[in-house]
């Protein structure tokens, strides 16, 4: 029997209306991942700087950048300031390097675009943490083998909690560590 064009149709464009539908799914579900529970959140940032390198290959403490750690509540992210004690030196012919310089030279803050983020309304303390013996990695995953910090943990409230009930499950590392709190008011203050 001769094949209409309807027959063609169905064959070519079935395939294609499910493709599509399959990827938007995909899609949907993914793009708006970050809404949720962060998984996966690599934002493109506003200088093409690599942990990998910086952290990884050239073994740069942390704590060199992230000053706020053991400190307080936040690990804060390094001013240009931190940058240009390498980079009015090393590498400041490359672009990425003058773009640096120009915000450096213009006194002005870099737009790093933040990652990971939990609510106002809970309470969360670096500090309290780290110097308890929780390395990042515990929490952020291995961002010294990063080019692009992504968000490898989530940070819902059932993570917390996860931890704070069996924290050995994640830390085995230390050899003795304390609970952490699951009573409301330690994290809703
Ligand atoms: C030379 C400075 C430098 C060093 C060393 C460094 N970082 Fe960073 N870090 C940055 C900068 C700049 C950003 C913001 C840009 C980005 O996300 O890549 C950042 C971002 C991050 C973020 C994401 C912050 C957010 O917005 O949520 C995490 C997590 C992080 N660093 C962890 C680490 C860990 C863990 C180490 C050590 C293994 C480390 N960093 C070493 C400079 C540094
Ligand atoms: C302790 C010194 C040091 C600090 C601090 C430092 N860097 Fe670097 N950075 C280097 C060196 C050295 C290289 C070149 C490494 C190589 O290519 O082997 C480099 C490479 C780079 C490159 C790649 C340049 C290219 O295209 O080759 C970028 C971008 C960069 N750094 C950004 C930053 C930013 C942004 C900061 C601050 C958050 C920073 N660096 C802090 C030493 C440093
Ligand atoms: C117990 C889990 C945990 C550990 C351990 C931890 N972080 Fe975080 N980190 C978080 C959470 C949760 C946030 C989001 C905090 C917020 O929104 O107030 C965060 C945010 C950050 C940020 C974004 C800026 C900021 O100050 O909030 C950076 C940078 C960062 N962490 C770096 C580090 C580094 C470096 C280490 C290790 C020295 C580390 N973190 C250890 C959970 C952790
Ligand atoms: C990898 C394990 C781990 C994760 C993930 C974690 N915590 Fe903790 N947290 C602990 C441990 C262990 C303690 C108890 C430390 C101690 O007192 O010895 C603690 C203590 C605390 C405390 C009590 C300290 C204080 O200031 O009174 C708060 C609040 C807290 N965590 C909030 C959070 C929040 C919010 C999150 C999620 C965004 C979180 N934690 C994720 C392990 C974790
Ligand atoms: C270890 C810290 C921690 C403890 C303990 C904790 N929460 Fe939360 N809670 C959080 C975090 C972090 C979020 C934000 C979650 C997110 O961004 O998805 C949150 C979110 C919430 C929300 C907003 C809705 C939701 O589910 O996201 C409510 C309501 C809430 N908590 C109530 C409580 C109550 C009631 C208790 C006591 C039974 C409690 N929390 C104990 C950390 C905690």
């Amino acid at each position: 029997m001769k094949k209409t064009v309807l027959d063609y149709t169905l064959k070519i464009r079935l395939p294609i209306v499910l493709f599509v539908i399959a990827l938007s799914f995909v899609i949907t579900f993914y793009v708006s991942r970050p809404e949720r529970d962060g998984i996966g959140y690599a934002p493109e940032q506003p200088i093409k700087f690599s942990h990998k390198l910086h952290a990884g290959d050239m073994a740069i403490d942390c704590q060199y950048c992230h000053t706020g750690v053991a400190k307080g509540r936040h690990a804060l992210v390094p001013s240009v300031n931190i940058c240009m004690n390498c980079h009015t030196v090393a590498r400041k012919n490359k672009p990425e390097i003058i773009k640096l310089t120009e915000y450096y030279e213009q006194d002005k803050p870099l737009p790093w675009k933040r990652i990971h983020k939990v609510p106002q309304y809970a309470y969360f303390n670096h500090s309290v943490h780290v110097n308890k013996g929780i390395q990042c990695i515990s929490c952020h995953g291995d961002v010294a083998q990063m080019e692009v910090v992504s968000q490898v943990h989530g940070f819902t409230m059932t993570a917390c909690l996860d931890c704070h009930r069996n924290p050995m499950a994640q830390i085995d590392y230390l050899e003795k560590i304390n609970k952490g709190p699951d009573n409301c008011s330690a994290c809703h203050r």
